[in-house]
Parts: C-alpha cells; structure tokens; sequence
C-alpha cells in the first residue's frame, strides 16, 4: 500500500498538468461544484460592494475644497483690513468670494474698531458670533451671503456702509449684525482661520445660525446712521 505524500498546490499542477484551479481543489479537498459557487459568491459580494460604494459616493459626495467644506482662500494680505466707515467693496473691510458665498470681512485692531461692548463681554460675543482674532489684533468674520429671511442673496452697498436685501429690505450692519427689516436674526457665519502658509480658510460646512438680532444692550458694532431706504 502506498503511502499518499501531502502536495502543494504548485506540486499538484505539475504533476497532473492542471491549472490554479485544479491546485485550489486539490488543497481544499473540494469539488468543482462547490469551488464554483464560491466564486460566484465572490463575485456576487464584490459587486454588492461596489453598488454600496456608490451610493455612499452619491450620499457624501467628496466635497474637498468645495462649497460644504473648507475652502482654501486667498493670503491675508489680499483681504486689506479697513475702519468700520472706510469699507468698500473688495477694496477694504468687505470682499467677496464666490466660491465659498462669502463675504470675508476684516476690522482693524480695536484701538482703531470701535466697538459698544467692552472686556470679557465683547471677547464673549465675538466667540459666539464666530469672529477670529488675528495675531496683529484684527478682526475677521466670514458671513454667509445669503438674507436669513427668506433666503435672498445680499449685496454690500458701499453707499449705506452696511447689506440692504433687494427682497424685503433686511438691513445689516458691516459684520451682519442685524439693523432693521424682516430678518429674525443676523446674518450667519461661517467658521474661519488661517493656514501655515497665511490664506484665509472657510469652512462652509460649519456655519453659526444663531446670532440673535441685537439690542442696544448687545450690539457690538455702531450702526452706520446712513439712509439706506432705496432698492
Ligand atoms: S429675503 Fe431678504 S428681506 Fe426677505
């Protein structure tokens, strides 16, 4: 009786001239039968996984760099810093940006912004209205375009030093502050810093909705006192 030597795949092709298949049944000790119908499982799943891929593709689109995520702006230096009444439009103060539907806005440092509230109060609520505090003392915000009335883009017009809604006549102040009009709030923010190499970065996923219009007691920005009744 002759005594049967375990064999390798490789060996067993070589020795009956088959191919991986062939080796693959002889290791496993299974017919072709069931080696087919793993193969068909196999392939089954493999295309299963791919259908999920794409609709988890289609659900969470990669957004990198684009509207709904981070954009990578301009250098700082492009956004030149301005007085409250000195704003103009992409000249000083307020510039707009398309791509992440902005407006990026950039105060001098607070011996030269005048602001209503003092201290801790004022550092409180440019916290909770998503200011950012630059290294040389500026301020930045970057406020989403559009009317949080009912959803109209607005306009910085450079003859009222503040937004006017062409819609209903909503009407914020340079940093979105609520002045007068339908709106139930201030315009909302987006979240806002600056990378190694000094651009300004918007994250459009994460936008603030909730800064409340203001009264005297919290207005942080003088209003502008200038008519801005026409359309
Ligand atoms: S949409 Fe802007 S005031 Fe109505």
């Amino acid at each position: 009786m002759s005594i049967q030597t375990p064999r390798t795949p490789q060996e067993y092709e070589v020795l009956t001239g088959g191919g991986a298949e062939s080796a693959e049944v002889a290791k496993r000790g299974l017919s072709r039968r069931q080696l087919l119908r793993r193969a068909v499982g196999l392939s089954l799943g493999l295309v299963g996984a791919e259908a999920a891929y794409g609709a988890l593709t289609m659900l969470y689109p990669n957004l990198a760099g684009k509207f709904g995520a981070a954009i990578t702006l301009k250098g700082k230096d492009t956004y030149k810093g301005a007085m409250q009444k000195d704003f103009i439009l992409d000249q000083a103060g307020i510039f707009y940006e398309s791509g992440a539907k902005a407006y990026i806005m950039h105060l001098l440092p607070g011996d030269k912004t005048f602001f209503l509230l003092q201290g801790d109060t004022l550092n409180e609520f440019l916290d909770a209205q998503s200011w950012t505090v630059d290294g040389d003392g500026s301020y930045w915000a970057a406020l989403y375009q559009v009317c949080v009335h009912l959803g109209c883009k607005v306009p910085y017009r450079d003859d009222c030093n503040s937004f006017k809604c062409p819609c209903h006549g909503s009407h914020y102040n340079v940093d979105g502050e609520y002045l007068d009009g339908p709106a139930p709030r201030s315009l909302d923010r987006f979240s806002m810093s600056f990378d190694k190499a000094g651009n300004v970065v918007v994250d459009t996923g994460k936008l603030n909705q909730h800064v409340e219009r203001p009264d005297t007691g919290t207005r942080v920005l003088r209003v502008p006192g200038i008519d801005c009744s026409a359309q």
